[in-house]
Formats: C-alpha cells, sequence, structure tokens
C-alpha cells in the first residue's frame, strides 16, 4: 500500500503545531498502525529528519498508552486501541490525518505525545481501597453477588486511555471517572471510601479542566473497551447519595 500520511507536528507543549505531510510506500493490510508509523519513523531516520513522537508501550490493547485521532476519531475508524488497528482498514492510495487527542486537560507534549496525568491525579484522588489485602483469601470468604461481580469486572476494563475525553466535544472525563468510581464503589472491599471516592474523584476532574457531561454518548461510542454510557448516570447516583450522607 500506498499512503500519504498527514502528521501533527509540534516541537514542544509552547510551540505552535501544524499538520507535515508524508508518502510512505510498502505499508502491508497485515500492520498494525504502529508499525506503519515505525516505518514512517525509519525512513525519516534515514533521511537525516527527526521521528514523529507518539505514545505507545504493550501494543496489544491493554495499556492504554497509544492515543492517536486517526481521520477525527479517537483511535481510528474501529472500535479498538490505536496500537490494536490494522491497516486492513485502510486502501491503497488513502490519505490519513493523524493528529494528537485534543482537550485542553491532556496538553501536546512533543507531536503526537500528550500528557495525560490528569487521569493519574484523579486515580489517586480515590481509585484504591484501604482493606487489607494481606494473602489471597479462598474466592468465597467475601460473597460478591454475580451482577455486582460482573459489574465491578465490566468498569475495571478501561485501561484509562483518554478516548473518551478525546472524543467528547466537551472534553468531558466522565465516563473514565465513572468506570474508575464504579470499578470499586460496587464491590464489598470498595465501601469504606465508597463516599469519599465519588466525592474526591469527581472534585480532581473538575479541578483539572475536564469539561462537563451533556450525555452526547461520543465517549462510549469511542471507548475501545466498551465501557457502557449508563456508568456515568450510575456515578452521578453514587455522588447524590454521597452528598446527601455527607450532609446528614
Ligand atoms: S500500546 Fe498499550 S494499549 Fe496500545
Amino acid at each position: 500500500m500506498k499512503l500519504t500520511l498527514r502528521v501533527w507536528r509540534q516541537q514542544n507543549a509552547e510551540a505552535p503545531g501544524a499538520m507535515a505531510t508524508y508518502e510512505v510506500d510498502g505499508i502491508s493490510q497485515d500492520m498494525s498502525f504502529l508499525e506503519m508509523l515505525d516505518t514512517l519513523n525509519e525512513e525519516l531516520i534515514l533521511s537525516g529528519d527527526e521521528p514523529v513522537a507518539f505514545d505507545h508501550d504493550c501494543r496489544e490493547g491493554i495499556c492504554g498508552a497509544c492515543s492517536l485521532v486517526i481521520n477525527g476519531d479517537a483511535h481510528g475508524p474501529e472500535r479498538t486501541t490505536t496500537c490494536q488497528l490494522h491497516m486492513r482498514s485502510f486502501d491503497d492510495g488513502d490519505t490519513i490525518d493523524i493528529e494528537p487527542w485534543r482537550a485542553s486537560a491532556f496538553p501536546v507534549v512533543k507531536d503526537l505525545v500528550v500528557d495525560r496525568s490528569s487521569f493519574d491525579r484523579i486515580i489517586q484522588s480515590g481509585g484504591y481501597i484501604s482493606a487489607p489485602t494481606g494473602t489471597a483469601p479462598d474466592a468465597h470468604a467475601t460473597p460478591v453477588p454475580k451482577p455486582d461481580a460482573d459489574s465491578a469486572f465490566e468498569h475495571a476494563e478501561c485501561i484509562g486511555c483518554g478516548a473518551c475525553v478525546a472524543a467528547c466535544p466537551n472534553g468531558s472525563a466522565m465516563l473514565f471517572t465513572s468506570a474508575k468510581i464504579n470499578h470499586l464503589n460496587v464491590l464489598p472491599q470498595g465501601a469504606p471510601e465508597r463516599e469519599t471516592r465519588v466525592l474526591d474523584m469527581v472534585a480532581t476532574m473538575d479541578d483539572e479542566g475536564f469539561g462537563g457531561c451533556t450525555l452526547t454518548g461520543e465517549c462510549a461510542t469511542a471507548c475501545p473497551k466498551g465501557i457502557p454510557l449508563p456508568s456515568i448516570t450510575a456515578m452521578n447516583k453514587e455522588w447524590l447519595r454521597a452528598t446527601r450522607k455527607v450532609r446528614r
């Protein structure tokens, strides 16, 4: 495949950025999107140019590091992570626009790399339990109803990639924050911090400059792990419950 790539280049957080155009040839349909970018970078290095900076780690769809807006969509045309997107999703001769996540709470570090430490600070403010864990207990030692266990697993699938924020016209992090809250609040092990968790994590989310939710649903559509939109409703219920309980 021969492709035209229009890639966002930005030297650092303060410098103005712009799209740069590159041609790449010999791209296999079996390559991942990141391998295609590796090919571009090899060519740039061989010709003495600076390679394109982009984030990645596991390349297996589990770490959430890869984060590209591809042709206007967070993670591109398939519902998966950028590292799990393959070039068979594109056609020979295509022009592909590649940009970083666009959100004021995710400032650009360089080229396609953004600073997502705001997510870390949301987690730090309540995404933990204080129950002593010790060695692994017997599976039936703490009974958990099956629907609650399933719900916890569903929310625990969030990999914190930030696609929800990038896809949202408001730059809202409510899907991410709700996944992290609901994952723990539904379990007995998360009960001691049930109220402080939701109050602190929502407050941190607001402090970090993420936008509010207007239920456009773009976040759930872009989420590579299928975190459902009602997760936000569940978080709002938890928040209301916590505010009532704390006021008493
Ligand atoms: S590089 Fe880890 S999820 Fe894509």
